[in-house]
């Protein structure tokens, strides 16, 4: 058994997991669900020796007094459920909190810039999720009154899943449809098990995506066909080890961008929430104003290309094949001036004489970033690039080949698109 001390600590400051930080003899421990000023009982485990070690995690036990920045949780499930990390904190700290773990990221890389206070979204507007959903043989632990099936988000640091029968972030249509997800149990996992449900509301209805290793047999078909059916699903598609297969389509499960229709492909990327998705667009197109010539590179299903073609040229180039032909199907039918183009960016970056006559690059990397193309862009003449970004670690990084190259960053403007989230985006515009 490991040593086990119990303390009294005040919550000094909230570190990168928004897990709060208090200082102990021993050093700093993490404590998670607290906030700074909130005075609280921890139990500090080891993994050897001393009571606790600098930055180790401790155990909350009890909270002696509350901070003034403490809020009681929007949810039933807040502790329990891994979805949400800081619903127990006032949301100008959280926003001011997010906008200073940039300002601290870009710090280490030496850079300094104006940082836009963070723009928030609203609670139950997240229009995308991966749902676990899993099924537990009766008297397992975590079977309750003889339900079987457990449809939710893993617990934090845990393989269990919370069983989640209210989510104040999913948007109404998503929220509304956990009970007929749930009841997708018995039909996909004929014993214990697991599997992963991938949901997006489109104007079609609800596209599901069910992720699962193997092949659907016939009967299978048949009965999730009727289910899609009967709860009006958009579409229901089967992801195995290789690729997508349809299952069931009752409508075109379509996202516009820009007033332009786009048929989603299963499982491509979309901006998980359209305040976010707005926000990050309001930045781009500022820094496009007179850009006559425009690369929009990881463009997705064109949620920047398609609003920015408008009144601009734009090369939208896109890594996911059917996400570029996507984009590609949507802009033959609706715009002129957007060409599509479906190349690996990490392998193969824009080049010199790609770059030469562009007046605005805009980047939205997956969160590795985008090191390569920044490295050629670095030593291009593009006058402006709009970088956003899902992972501030990887745009200081690449912000700094950028401002090494000659760039100057400009502004950046934190947005939080995952709620209660530690998970903090940006939009960032540099300038030759
Ligand atoms: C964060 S998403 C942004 C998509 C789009 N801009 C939007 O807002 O909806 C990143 C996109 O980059 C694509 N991607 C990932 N790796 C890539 C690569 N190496 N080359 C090109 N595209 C890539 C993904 O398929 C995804 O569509």
């Amino acid at each position: 058994m490991p040593p086990v001390a119990e303390l009294e600590v005040t919550i000094d400051s909230v570190g990168a997991q928004g897990d709060g930080i208090a200082e102990t003899p021993q050093g700093r421990v993490f404590v998670p669900f607290t906030v700074p000023g909130d005075r609280v009982r921890i139990r500090a485990v080891a993994q050897g020796g001393a009571p606790s070690r600098d930055g180790e995690r401790a155990e909350l036990l009890d909270i002696v007094s509350s901070s003034a920045q403490r809020v009681g949780p929007a949810c039933a499930h807040f502790g329990e459920c891994g979805g949400c990390d800081l619903q127990h904190w006032q949301t100008a700290e959280v926003l001011a909190w997010k906008r200073q773990q940039i300002e601290v990221t870009l710090a280490h890389r030496g850079l300094t810039t104006a940082i836009a206070p963070a723009v928030a979204t609203p609670p139950r507007e997240r229009r995308r999720a991966r749902l676990a959903l899993r099924r537990v043989a009766p008297g397992r632990a975590h079977s309750r009154d003889g339900d079987q099936m457990l449809l939710g988000f893993h617990a934090r640091q845990s393989h269990r899943i919370v069983d989640v029968q209210q989510c104040p972030v999913l948007n109404e249509r998503l929220a509304a449809a956990l009970p007929a997800l749930r009841q997708l149990g018995p039909m996909l996992l004929r014993r214990d098990g697991d599997l992963v449900l991938e949901v997006t509301d489109t104007e079609g209805g609800i596209d599901l995506v069910i992720e699962r290793a193997g092949e659907p047999n016939t009967a299978l078909r048949g009965e999730l066909a009727h289910f899609a059916r009967q709860r009006r699903f958009a579409r229901i598609s089967w992801r195995g080890e290789q690729d997508s297969e349809l299952i069931a389509m009752l409508a075109a499960p379509v996202i516009r961008f820009g007033g332009v229709p786009v048929e989603l492909p299963a499982g491509a990327f979309v901006q998980a929430s359209p305040t976010a998705e707005a926000a990050l667009l309001a930045e781009v197109r500022i820094a496009a104003t007179g850009a006559k010539r425009i690369a929009d590179l990881y463009a997705g299903c064109g949620a920047f290309s398609l609003p920015l073609a408008a009144s601009a040229a734009v090369h939208a180039v896109e890594g996911h094949a059917e996400s570029a032909k996507a984009l590609d199907k949507a802009a033959r039918q609706a715009v002129a001036r957007l060409t599509v183009e479906h190349r690996d960016l990490d392998r193969r970056p824009l080049q010199g004489d790609e770059l030469k006559k562009l007046d605005l690059v805009v980047l939205d990397p997956p969160r590795a970033g985008a090191r390569v193309q920044c490295e050629v862009l670095a030593r291009s003449k593009v006058p402006t690039i709009a970088y956003v970004s899902c992972n501030p670690a990887t745009f200081a990084r690449d912000a700094r080949l950028l401002v090494d190259g000659g760039y100057r960053l400009e502004k950046v403007v934190p947005v939080d698109q995952f709620l209660w989230s530690a998970h903090v985006e940006l939009v960032a515009v540099l300038r030759r």
